[in-house]
């Protein structure tokens, strides 16, 4: 999608609020117009000699005119600022839930090397870019236009010399604008950079308090928050001292024009070629002379950075995730029996890297308890994540109930499988909400159920306000052990036919992981389960147990074989029960 497109795209949907407010735009370029006008014919009633005879009417009526100007005119700012804004902030609203929409497909792969607030700032202020244009410079820069040619006319049907004369600054105007563009406007966005710099640093610095008291480094982050203020402060005043400079330049040569029409205007009307009322009238026209030009070259800039915030967006939107959903796809067999296979399965995360998994094979039958071990950091959270395709398999195959993963419809391919990942994060609102996340429309029994069976209850009676307890972002408030039982709630309550567990009890006592193990136990039955885990007491009842060692299966089987084979499991297994032993031996002695 190209910039251009998206803009009309977004706008077109805002065309009667845009017409209203660019009808309301000419209207007040009218009244701006009018106004000096009626000045002008004051002053040409009141100068002539001998005064009309109906000099007070005349008067009464220029009155009443101006009244009407200025009622129509506030009437017309009202309707050209507010329906320019609701196309403006609604082009950003759109845009902002096209974004998010499109994000939510984007594959995980995607997320991997963008930081959060790059992200973020990009759904908020490159969208808050197109208001500038869409409600601000696109309107204003066809009334600048309209208005320039509005007071040219003017002017010159007045008096051509003197209208020739005042077009001299323009030139030196253009000039000071397109300097002022190229050497104020990139200081401002160095400014700009600066500031994010300084909001990375802080948003580091909070959220890192802790760390920072535990290893008492508050001197050295002061430091450094105190040298990137210093350098913001720095480019701040660099940006603001060029602003100072051009500034001045340009109502210079504004009031080179004032000077023009002094010099010139009075020496025309001294020779009677201008008449005072048009030599006021010049004056008062002058403003509305250069104003257009500099706010075009304003218009045109803002125009031009909305465009970069179009293009970066347009370039978001471009992004196609590389899960990609079946055209035609096969629908699960009812009811779903969650049998899952491996066949010769390889995977790696990047091509440029080496392959985290090879040439798996492994048969994960329906209803049955399968435990996934091994040394950390060998593939065992990967080889999970493959099944509701987070990610892709590089090669081999990989099917559900006998039908490949990437012809499932990737919605109810996902709606099957409950997962209790092993980083574990909830969303800021109540136990309940988080609990419920695994099913919105869950009555309050099945809730209560949920919890039960992960262990919530328990530590539910401790909280103030129940299941209503709101918890922080991330859940900041509960221990690590509690943010897990409500995962496991989450999951249980999510109801699948394929229940995957990575190290769900790893954060828990072991009396309260046995409850949790008793209470699972109850719920596995005629479910396909997959548990990860490392403490191996608790997959040790597992119908299938495997395990990864460098990069690929080396053994398989059941607790008691495995055992008997003397082999990687064996060997972590006697570890664990001598750990768990040696202290209560020691306590003997
Ligand atoms: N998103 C990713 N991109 C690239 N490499 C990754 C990614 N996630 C994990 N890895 C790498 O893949 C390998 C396997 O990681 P994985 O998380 O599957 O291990 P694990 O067996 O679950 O370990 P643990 O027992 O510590 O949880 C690791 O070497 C890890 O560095
Ligand atoms: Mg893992």
């Amino acid at each position: 999608m190209k910039p251009i497109k998206l803009l009309i795209d977004l706008a077109k949907k805002y065309s009667w609020p845009l017409f209203w407010a660019i009808l309301a735009m000419v209207g007040l370029v009218g009244a701006q117009l009018v106004i000096p006008w009626i000045i002008r014919s004051l002053i040409d009633s009141l100068s002539q000699t001998p005064l009309p005879s109906d000099i007070i009417d005349m008067v009464t009526r220029l009155s009443l005119v101006a009244l009407a100007v200025f009622i129509a005119r506030g009437f017309m700012q009202y309707i050209r600022s507010y329906q320019a804004h609701v196309a403006g902030w609604g082009v950003v609203a759109d845009a902002r839930k096209l974004i998010y929409q499109h994000l939510q497909q984007l594959s995980l792969r995607f997320y991997e090397d963008k930081q959060t607030g790059q992200l973020m700032s990009r759904l908020i202020n490159d969208t808050e870019l197109f208001e500038r244009t869409i409600a601000h410079a696109m309107p204003e820069m066809f009334v600048n236009i309209l208005t320039l040619v509005g007071v040219m006319v003017i002017l010159f049907s007045m008096s051509w010399q003197l209208a020739l004369l005042s077009l001299i600054p323009i030139p030196i105007i253009i000039i000071t604008l397109i300097q002022y563009a190229k050497r104020v406007r990139p200081a401002f966005i160095y400014r700009q950079q600066e500031l994010g710099t300084l909001n990375a640093i802080l948003n580091d610095s909070i959220s890192g308090v802790k760390e920072i008291q535990a290893f008492t480094r508050e001197d050295l982050t002061m430091h450094r928050v105190g040298k990137q203020i210093e350098t913001y402060l720095e480019s701040n005043l660099k940006a603001l001292k060029l602003m100072a400079t051009y500034t001045p330049l340009y109502d210079f040569a504004a009031g080179l024009g004032q000077l023009i029409v002094i010099f010139f205007g009075s020496r025309l009307a001294l020779q009677g070629n201008l008449q005072v009322a048009d030599l006021v009238a010049f004056f008062l026209y002058l403003d509305s002379f250069y104003q257009p030009v500099r706010n075009l070259s304003n218009s045109w800039e803002a125009v031009q950075e909305s465009l970069a915030g179009f293009e970066r967006v347009a370039e978001m939107l471009n992004e196609t995730p590389d899960v990609l959903p079946p055209e035609h796809p096969i629908p699960l067999p009812k009811p779903v029996r969650g049998e899952i296979r491996f066949e010769n399965v390889s995977f790696r995360y990047n091509p440029k890297e080496a392959f985290v998994l090879e040439n798996i094979d492994l048969e994960i039958p329906a209803g049955k308890t399968t435990a996934l071990v091994g040394p950390t950091g060998v593939g065992k959270s990967t080889l999970v994540s493959l099944i509701p395709r987070f990610y892709d398999i590089t090669c081999g195959k990989l099917a559900v109930d006998g039908i490949d993963v990437r012809d499932l419809d990737l919605y109810e391919l996902r709606a099957n499988i409950s997962m209790v990942l092993q980083d574990v994060f909830l969303f800021h609102g109540t136990i309940r909400e988080n609990i419920l996340f695994g099913k919105p429309d869950a009555t309050e029994a099945e809730m209560l159920a949920a919890a039960k069976i992960a262990n919530v209850d328990e530590f539910i009676a401790h909280m103030p306000n129940g299941y209503n307890t709101l918890i922080g972002e991330r859940g900041v408030k509960l221990s690590g052990g509690q943010k897990q039982r409500i995962s496991i709630a989450r999951a249980v309550l999510k109801n699948s036919p394929i229940l995957i567990l990575d190290e769900a009890t790893s954060a828990v006592d072991t009396e309260t992981e046995l409850l949790i193990q008793q209470a699972l136990d109850r719920l596995i039955i005629g479910r396909t389960t997959i548990i990860i885990a490392h403490r191996l007491s608790t997959v040790r009842n597992a119908d299938q147990i495997v395990v990864l060692e460098g990069s690929t299966i080396t053994e398989k089987g059941t607790h008691d074989e495995l055992l008997a084979a003397h082999g990687l499991y064996y060997k972590l297994y006697t570890v664990q029960q001598n750990l768990t032993l040696i202290p209560a031996e020691e306590a003997h002695n």
